[in-house]
């Protein structure tokens, strides 16, 4: 939520922002800013709404050897230009802007500000003109009232900040949002992730929580609230910088959904060597064997891929497994057993709601492991281990690679377990080659995707409300399904357990309305059907998705036949590509829904 890039360079930043932000943009887009200095102007440019907006208020004359820009996911306050960052301090004497969200923000406005006329309601603009008063009634120069007010801020900040009358120094500190600095020669970058940057550079800095960076055109100084010196050397990021480009895609989204076969095979080569065996530490293993309850942790589409690949863990590694909401499990948490080990899944790693449960896990000393999609992701860091999607960056909103390459990765996790455990008899001879086969399938899958485009254009044109129902994974599929539908293509849509409907749901089917049914298990296929039958007869229109051995002639997609654990890989992709097309032809941002951001970084 909220991207930031800031820099200090010799030359003018404005491209370099400007860039920085559109890669930000999937982090929230209803208003974005940038602010730019030298030793002769300044300038503040904000718009409400997407960065061409903004991009279309820059005049070439804009021009400053130091800046900041902001794409903004509001938190407090409407998106408008008043609300946008950059936020500048009513004296102008700061600038600043930020991600997070300031819990006290309300404390030390009536503390501080009882004079002070504020234009916006945002949480931010009370801490700029905070450290205004500092440096008024205090005396203190920008860094140390800046220093100041962080050491009495209660919430989550990423901040960068500069003062304009100085464009020789620019300042970031960062506290629960993530941060990173860009390292290159004679410039100097922050940003809230390396596709903010990697244009300009691929050496990294990470920022920690706690940490106040001073940053010149050829210096860093990395330092705690508290005044001691930091030194950190800097990462090299693998981020490739055509693998954020769309190429020939309309959209981001449809590219991912096609990635995932190559994401199947980059995953069987990371992680299993071509025996079968798996390539994962022998310590993790043994680690997650030793426990008696797998407790996995996550939100939205990272949940769904926790619950879709549960019966698999179980089945496979005689582990009880546990699948929770974040934002539940953290402050409601159940009696824990003996020896639980933790899984937290998140394609961004930065999940605030995920983190806020990782911190208690962490304080009690229960072992927990992170599988996530980007290195040095706050999750990654600050579990004991952490796994990697190697999913590429996903950019748009709605997650599709990244929740197929989770299922994946946990049933490999699985198929490990179980072997160290000596519980082979269930597990397939080779998931290696298993997984090949599924990255086939998927490719077969993506060319019918017109048969998909066309069970859109004939049952989702104009329909307000859609069902999704199955049972066992296919109710977890179901549930994946729905969401996808309902965050682009904002017609209300369920995942419900075929059976579960007829106890209450079923009063809402009216004539037309659409009930896809999902049909892969074969022990309750016929009893999906059934269901299908009942809302058929009360007016709905069906359309089932099965597997070739369960097929009927008036089935509308057919998925190729699979082992069990591997069905929910394949079953999703048609229904991804259900809801890109339902987003599509309504005309809307498919990349970039409505009041949502990819990277959730507030509770
Ligand atoms: C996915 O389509 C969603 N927009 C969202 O539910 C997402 O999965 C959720 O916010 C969790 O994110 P994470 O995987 O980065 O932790
Ligand atoms: N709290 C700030 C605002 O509402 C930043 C929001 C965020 O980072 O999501 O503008």
């Amino acid at each position: 939520m909220c991207g930031i890039v800031g820099m200090i360079a010799n030359e003018n930043v404005c491209e370099v922002l400007l860039k920085g932000l559109e890669r930000l943009e999937y982090r929230g887009y209803d208003s974005a800013g940038i602010y730019l200095a030298n030793q002769e102007e300044r300038s503040l440019v904000k718009a409400q709404g997407p960065i061409k907006t903004l991009t279309q208020k820059i005049t070439p004359t804009m021009n400053g050897t130091v800046g900041i820009g902001h794409t903004r996911w509001a938190t407090h306050g409407i998106p408008s230009e008043a609300n946008a960052h950059p936020h500048r301090s009513e004296h102008g004497k700061v600038v600043l802007v930020h991600n997070g969200v300031i819990e006290n923000y309300q404390e030390l406005k009536a503390t501080y500000l009882k004079e002070t006329k504020l234009i916006g309601e945002t949480d931010t603009e009370v801490i700029v003109n905070v450290i205004e008063h500092f440096i008024e009634t205090e005396g203190l120069d920008v860094k140390a009232a800046f220093k100041k007010v962080l050491t009495e801020i209660k919430g989550s900040y990423a901040f960068a900040l500069i003062d304009p009358t100085d464009p020789t120094h620019f300042y970031a500190a960062k506290h629960k949002s993530p941060l990173l600095i860009g390292c290159g020669t004679n410039f100097h970058l922050v940003g809230s992730d390396a596709l903010a940057m990697i244009h300009q550079t691929n050496e990294l800095i990470e920022l920690q929580d706690g940490e106040f960076v001073t940053l010149t055109t050829d210096s860093i100084q990395i330092e705690t609230l508290d005044g001691k010196t930091i030194q950190r050397a800097p990462f090299r990021a693998q981020i490739d910088n055509d693998s954020i480009d769309k190429g020939t895609y309309p959209f981001y989204m449809l590219k991912e959904i096609e990635e995932q076969p190559l994401v199947m095979r980059r995953l069987q080569q990371k992680y299993l060597a071509p025996s079968g065996e798996s390539l994962i530490s022998d310590t993790l293993i043994q680690k997650i064997a030793a426990s008696d309850r797998l407790y996995i942790v996550a939100c939205g589409t990272s949940y769904h891929a926790g619950l879709a690949a549960k019966t698999t863990l179980e089945r496979w590694t005689n582990i009880p497994v546990e699948v929770h909401v974040a934002s539940e499990f953290g402050y409601h948490m159940p009696l824990l057993t003996a020896k639980p080990f933790f899984i937290f899944l998140s394609q961004s790693g930065e999940t605030a709601d995920s983190r806020q449960v990782l911190v208690k896990i962490n304080q009690q000393n229960l072992p927990s492991l992170t599988i996530t999609n980007v290195p040095g992701s706050t999750l990654a860091r600050e579990a004991n281990d952490a796994l990697l999607l190697e999913a590429g960056p996903e950019i748009a909103v709605a997650s599709t690679k990244a929740y197929t390459a989770q299922i994946t990765l946990l049933t490999i996790l699985a198929d490990a377990v179980a072997r160290q455990k000596g519980l082979v008899e269930q597990l397939p001879k080779n998931l290696s080659q298993a997984l090949s086969l599924v990255e086939e399938q998927m490719t077969q899958i993506v060319e019918e995707k017109e048969i998909i485009h066309q069970i859109v254009n004939d049952f989702l044109p104009t329909t307000r409300n859609a069902f999704f129902i199955g049972r066992g994974i296919d109710y977890a599929v179901a549930l994946e399904a729905a969401l996808k539908l309902k965050e682009i293509s904002y017609i209300q849509a369920e995942g419900f357990a075929a059976g579960e409907l007829k106890h209450g749901t079923i009063a809402l089917i009216e004539t037309g309305t659409p009930v896809i049914g999902l049909i892969t298990d074969d022990a309750t296929a016929s009893h999906t059907r059934g269901n299908l039958e009942e809302v058929r007869s009360r007016g709905a229109k069906t359309i089932v998705l099965t597997k070739k051995s369960l097929a009927q002639t008036t089935d509308r997609f057919i998925l190729p036949d699979a082992p069990d654990y591997l069905m929910s890989l394949i079953a999703i992709l048609p229904l991804q590509l259900l809801a890109y097309y339902a987003s599509f032809e309504r005309g809307y941002d498919v990349d970039k829904p409505r009041n949502l951001a990819k990277s959730v970084t507030v509770e």
